[in-house]
């Protein structure tokens, strides 16, 4: 696979079409405006200068060479694999598989979202090509995991999902594993509850965001606490997952608490605009 179309170039866009086109693939990125173009090349840039940097790869500019940003759709008509990396919104990625379905033209190519949590088959089935539509879900930062969860819905062929590890395995370098198409799949049906626990925990006094965030890192060796986590995927990242995960279990431990709506209805989504559970530069 050769050609690769991502769309959406935010936070997890930006990092799949950085180890992509690292990979040697040729990339085309598809974003919403000329703003959002210009700032998913100034995130990539950045990324593959700071890589090149720390000496892991020879050249940023021959990487950023194979990527190219654009506000045109059309441009992806040749690409063999798309990964959709678009906000968290079922309705808004169920109508960009009908359009892609009718854009990709090669009926060999896969179409592939990166969602979190919404399930592979309500994509799949807008499509005339359920057999080519999977996830392939990326964790943040993509240049750095190494985990991909391979989601195959039942209506993915085998052989889509053979091509999809070998991409993920043999070219990307990272390690698959398989989920199957539950809200959630493997990691953020565990992830999530663990993240909600946190700001409840937060919400009702029980302790500082600090401390909750230390007692995690000193007492548990996780590599950052579950507030910082949070605020690293995007609080309205978060409270979308957990609604999917909701919507499909109907299980308290899911439903987002009332701190986190409100956070998110002020524009408190974390790293990507200066504060959150803490504030950033
Ligand atoms: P983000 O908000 O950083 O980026 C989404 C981008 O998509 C924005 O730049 C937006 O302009 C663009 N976009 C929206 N509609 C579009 C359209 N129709 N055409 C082209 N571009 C469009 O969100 P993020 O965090 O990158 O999430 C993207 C997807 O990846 C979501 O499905 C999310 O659940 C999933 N994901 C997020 C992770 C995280 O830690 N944030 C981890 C793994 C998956």
């Amino acid at each position: 696979m050769d050609k690769i179309g991502v769309v959406g170039c935010g936070l997890m866009g930006a990092g799949i079409a950085e180890v992509c086109a690292r990979a040697g693939s040729q990339v085309i990125a598809v974003e919403s405006s000329p703003d959002r173009v210009e700032a998913g090349i100034a995130r990539i840039t950045k990324s593959l200068e700071r890589a090149e940097s720390r000496g892991r790869i020879d050249s940023a500019a021959a990487v950023l060479e194979r990527i190219s940003v654009v506000e045109d759709i059309n441009a992806l008509r040749d690409r063999d694999l798309v990964i959709e990396a678009i906000v968290e919104d079922e309705a808004t990625k169920v109508a960009l598989f009908k359009q892609l379905d009718e854009i990709v033209e090669s009926p060999d190519a896969i179409l592939a979202s990166n969602t979190s949590s919404i399930p592979i088959m309500k994509l799949a089935v807008v499509t005339n090509r359920p057999d080519k539509v999977l996830g392939i879900h990326f964790f943040n930062p993509v240049p750095v995991l190494s985990l991909v969860e391979l989601v195959p819905s039942l209506l993915t062929s085998e052989k889509t999902t053979l091509e999809a590890r070998s991409f993920v395995e043999g070219s990307l370098g990272k390690h698959a594993i398989l989920s199957q198409d539950r809200a959630g799949f493997v990691v953020n049906a565990l992830l999530i509850p663990f993240v909600l626990s946190a700001i409840r925990m937060l919400e009702s006094g029980f302790a500082t965001a600090e401390d909750i965030d230390e007692g995690l890192v000193r007492g548990a060796a996780h590599p950052q606490g579950p507030l910082a986590l949070a605020d690293l995927i995007g609080l309205d990242t978060t409270k979308a997952v957990a609604e999917s995960l909701y919507e499909e279990f109907k299980e308290q431990l899911y439903a987002p608490p009332p701190l986190l709506a409100r956070m998110v209805d002020a524009g408190l989504l974390g790293r990507k605009t200066g504060r959150g559970f803490y504030t950033y530069e």
